[in-house]
């Protein structure tokens, strides 16, 4: 018999949660008007809202913690941390910050001037933000094929190198950098291949432009790599992220998703002088450049978490666990962003509540239909989280609109996922009876689906 897989670690703490009941759910969700974030955690069976700082840290992990070192400036925490980021990356230059959007303001005061225009891949929100915020522009060049949810492609999260080199050609003086994020969060946790980023290297050459990872779930990417690009299936995962990173100036970093650590973020480089204009930056936002906004053992705690993360044993539990679920809904008919992703399941509502108008918000609508359902928070990526035109005032309709089902890594068991797949079901058999969506009430004017307020209609 084939001996069946399983997770690479056991348990050693555990942390109750409970379910509720219907009638319990329909208050809090009303109370919460309609917004998950709005909700007590408490409330909560199973909390797939994100896989960012709510991983499960390892024995050796919580061991660094109780060794980390306080000191105001040079603490040894500090430099275990810088030299584990040199390690993995092989950038020379490393700048703390307490988490990814940290170190993508700190980068970009120095980087981001008004007019830029920043081309990549999808830019997560808060990349975006920073942009967007200098008065500049983020101009997503993903491929064509990751707005097909029901399309199978290895790495849907590639950039089109196409539309990358017309934007070099177009832009060219107005283009500081070009930012990769691996893997692409906002098309579904799709990788970007080493194909990919040796092209995008290439074509910054020819323009003489720096490249930048998010590199927020690098180590995922470099699994799908291994395992989807031929050349590399014999290559460890730490190789491959040298290899992603030797293609690259610099990096931001989010270490709350792939340094499985509840607080923390860098910048890392091998150019003195993105490191020395930074710097300054990092000091009047984030602290003294030995410490960046963490704790000393923040930075203990990290540095054993690139470690850990970037052995191939825990790579394999944690997509296995996404493919699982993802096979689960494939039993059940559900369609999401195919082929799973490395962090989440991405639903694609519009496809199942097609008695929703968009104007109700589908995705919102299948949020609060599976929380209302079992006690399962996932979140949603879509038309409101897209925000309204800023010119226009109107909503901005013209992506995908999906409910992320993002999985802590490290925390729930197969168990739990067999129990979010058969809510899911639930909710997709009487899928025809869902007519109706939600209304907004009060929205803010940048980031309104953290603060949204809105109204069922019957
Ligand atoms: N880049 C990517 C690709 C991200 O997914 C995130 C955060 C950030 C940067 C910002 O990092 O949260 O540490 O400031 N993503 C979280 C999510 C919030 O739920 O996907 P941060």
């Amino acid at each position: 018999m084939k001996i069946p897989f399983a997770e690479s670690f056991k348990i050693k703490m555990v942390e109750p949660i409970r379910s509720s009941t219907r009638q319990e759910r329909e208050e809090w969700m009303k109370e919460a008007r309609y917004n998950v974030f709005l909700l007590n955690a408490d409330q909560v069976f199973i909390d797939l809202l994100t896989d960012s700082g709510t991983g499960a840290m390892s024995d050796r992990q919580w061991a660094a913690i109780m060794a980390g070192d306080e000191s105001y400036a040079g603490a040894r925490s500090f430099y275990l941390f810088k030299d584990a980021v040199t390690q993995i990356t092989g950038f020379e230059y490393v700048l703390p910050t307490h988490q990814g959007r940290a170190a993508e303001n700190v980068l970009f005061s120095y980087l981001v001037k008004a007019g830029d225009i920043i081309p990549g891949n999808s830019h997560f929100d808060t990349t975006k933000g920073h942009i967007e915020s200098r008065r500049a522009e983020a101009l997503d060049c993903t491929i064509d094929e990751a707005k097909d949810t029901q399309l199978e492609h290895p790495f849907k999260g590639n950039v089109d190198i196409v539309k990358l080199e017309q934007a070099l050609k177009k832009y060219a003086y107005r283009i500081p950098f070009i930012i990769v994020t691996v893997t692409n969060n906002t098309a579904g946790g799709q990788p970007v291949s080493m194909e990919n980023l040796r092209d995008v290297r290439r074509l910054a050459d020819r323009y003489q432009k720096p490249v930048l990872i998010d590199g927020a779930r690098f180590a995922e990417n470099a699994y799908f790599i291994k395992v989807r690009e031929k050349a590399y299936a014999e290559r460890t995962i730490k190789e491959i992220t040298r290899e992603m990173f030797s293609l690259a100036d610099g990096m931001t970093m989010s270490a709350k998703k792939d340094a499985i650590v509840n607080i923390g973020g860098f910048i890392a480089t091998r150019s003195k002088d993105w490191y020395e204009g930074a710097r300054t930056y990092c000091i009047q936002f984030e602290g003294y450049l030995t410490y960046g906004g963490m704790a000393g053992r923040d930075m203990a705690a990290l540095a054993v978490g690139l470690d850990e993360n970037t052995e191939l044993d825990n790579l394999v539990t944690r997509i296995k666990q996404v493919e699982y679920l993802g096979k689960k809904l494939d039993e059940y008919g559900v369609p999401y962003q195919r082929p799973a992703g490395g962090h989440a399941i991405f639903v694609d509502a519009p496809k199942i509540l097609t008695h929703v108008p968009k104007e109700e918000f589908p995705a919102q609508t299948l949020t609060i239909e599976l929380f209302l359902e079992a006690g399962i928070r996932g979140c949603e990526i879509g038309y409101l989280l897209a925000d309204r035109d800023p010119l226009t005032r109107e909503n901005r309709f013209g992506g995908l609109d999906l409910l992320r089902l993002a999985i802590p890594r490290r925390v729930y068991t197969n168990n739990h996922m067999d129990v979010v797949a058969a809510a899911l079901r639930n909710v997709y058999d009487r899928r025809e009876q869902i007519s109706r969506g939600v209304r907004i009430t009060k929205e803010a004017e940048l980031m309104r689906h953290f603060t949204v307020e809105l109204e069922r209609l019957e």
